[in-house]
């Protein structure tokens, strides 16, 4: 039987390559396995072959120390593969197929999934709602970013591509599907961005720059996008966004410049709680800085899109009240403008395949907006340190150096 080699988290700030089992079609116990969990046999999945497996911003709070999450846990929720075997149980996915695979991990047979809300699943997760591979507190799906890794639920989850030729071309691309993509779109349309909108994305990582690009496909008028990491901005930028640099002091003020006016039609925060201040707070961690600011800067009955990740317990917290996730919030000043505000994970498959199209047809070109940078798994602890350092780029893993070949 085939090895298979994974990314696993092992200490703070530390990634390492390790040979873990090839998968199968029970989950076994190990590192962040609920006990529920252990045993738990998932005749309708599948296994894939990994053709492209992304780090995420997501992975960083684990891997920063930011989580509770154990040593060992094998990382990797942003899966793009071909499918090798097929659980006895699944009818309509087939060997060969080339998939995309929604990070949420759902069941499509409980009340959330029913109602479109595959990021809250009832039935993955023995811990709470919701659930996604290699993550903390998730259940303790085997992380992705490996050569193999099984999907459960694969006639529900996983996204097809029509040709496997023609999406071989666009892998890159295709590759945002799993994640950052939808959840840039989804931190979009939840904050009402339509034609003629101005609107304000805090963060120029990875699922901010897809939110811009996002923003773009649904018509914005105007894309202003705000971070203090000039790389990212410059990157921003180079698909046509205007930028704001928050260390330079309040986005208020910055959009007022741009605008005319100073307030957006739509709030996206691409950051979550690891947010820095502005201005002269900028060197410091203020995890309510950006959720505060998108509430003064955006205008009355406007939305706020909260892509970024608020967690339930920080153990790197500043504060005791942070470290159980309770921020500072000026919610009387939200409440005073009526914004409505949509938080939790992007349900995924409820845009997959919409901008799977949009990307077939040239309509966006995501992977040159966030800047998608192939490189091989060996070489993960490397694309998690440069991105750590703020790399304008999204690491995408090239496990079986498939997407060299291209
Ligand atoms: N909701 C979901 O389903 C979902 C999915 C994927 C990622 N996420 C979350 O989205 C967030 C962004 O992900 P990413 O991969 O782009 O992460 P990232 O860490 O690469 O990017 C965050 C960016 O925010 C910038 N920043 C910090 N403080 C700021 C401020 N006050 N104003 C503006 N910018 C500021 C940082 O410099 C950094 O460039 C993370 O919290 C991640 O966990 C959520
Ligand atoms: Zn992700
Ligand atoms: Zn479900």
């Amino acid at each position: 039987m085939a090895g298979n080699k994974a990314v696993a988290y092992v200490g703070k700030g530390t990634v390492e390559v390790q040979d873990i089992d090839y998968p199968d079609f029970v989950l076994h116990d190990g590192p962040g396995v609920n006990k529920a969990n252990v045993g738990r046999e998932v005749h309708h999945g599948v296994i894939l072959k990994n053709v492209a497996t992304n780090i995420c911003g997501s992975d960083q709070h684990m891997v920063r120390g930011r989580t509770t999450a154990p040593e060992g846990l094998v990382l990797g929720h942003e899966i793009t593969g071909e499918v090798v075997e097929t659980g006895r149980d699944v009818e309509f996915v087939h060997v060969g197929d080339l998939v995309s695979v929604p990070f949420n991990i759902a069941c499509g047979r409980c009340r959330n999934c029913k109602e479109g809300k595959t990021g809250i699943c009832l039935n993955v997760n023995p811990d709470r709602p919701g659930s996604a591979y290699g993550y903390v507190d998730m259940g303790g799906w085997v992380g992705g970013q490996a050569e193999y890794v099984m999907v459960p639920y694969a006639d529900w989850n996983v996204l097809k591509f029509p040709d496997r030729d023609r999406a071989m071309e666009k892998i890159l691309d295709l590759a945002m599907l799993s994640d950052i993509f939808p959840t840039g779109f989804h931190g979009c349309v939840s904050a009402g961005v339509t034609v003629g909108s101005t609107v304000y994305i805090a963060g120029a990582g990875p699922v901010g720059l897809a939110a811009a690009a996002s923003a773009q496909l649904l018509g914005a008028a105007v894309v202003i996008v705000g971070d203090l990491n000039p790389e990212r901005l410059a990157q921003a930028r180079s698909f046509g966004c205007e930028t704001v640099d928050v260390s330079q002091g309040d986005p208020k003020e910055q959009i007022a410049e741009i605008l005319g006016v100073p307030e957006v039609d739509c709030g996206v925060d691409a950051v979550g709680f690891e947010a820095r201040g502005h201005g002269r707070d900028a060197e410091t961690e203020k995890p309510a800085a950006v959720l505060n600011s998108l509430m003064d800067l955006t205008r009355a009955g406007g939305a706020l899109g909260i892509p970024g990740l608020y967690v339930t317990g920080d153990p790197g917290a500043a504060d005791e009240a942070a470290r159980q996730g309770s921020l500072s919030l000026r919610i009387g000043l939200g409440w005073a403008k009526s914004h409505a505000f949509t938080t939790g994970q992007c349900p995924v498959m409820r845009y997959h395949r919409q901008l799977m199209m949009a990307i077939l047809h040239d309509r966006v070109h995501i992977a040159d907006a966030v800047n998608a940078t192939p490189i091989p798994l060996a070489e993960a602890p490397r694309g998690y340190e440069e991105f750590d350092q703020g790399a304008a780029r999204k690491y995408v893993l090239d496990p079986h150096g498939l997407l060299s070949a291209h």
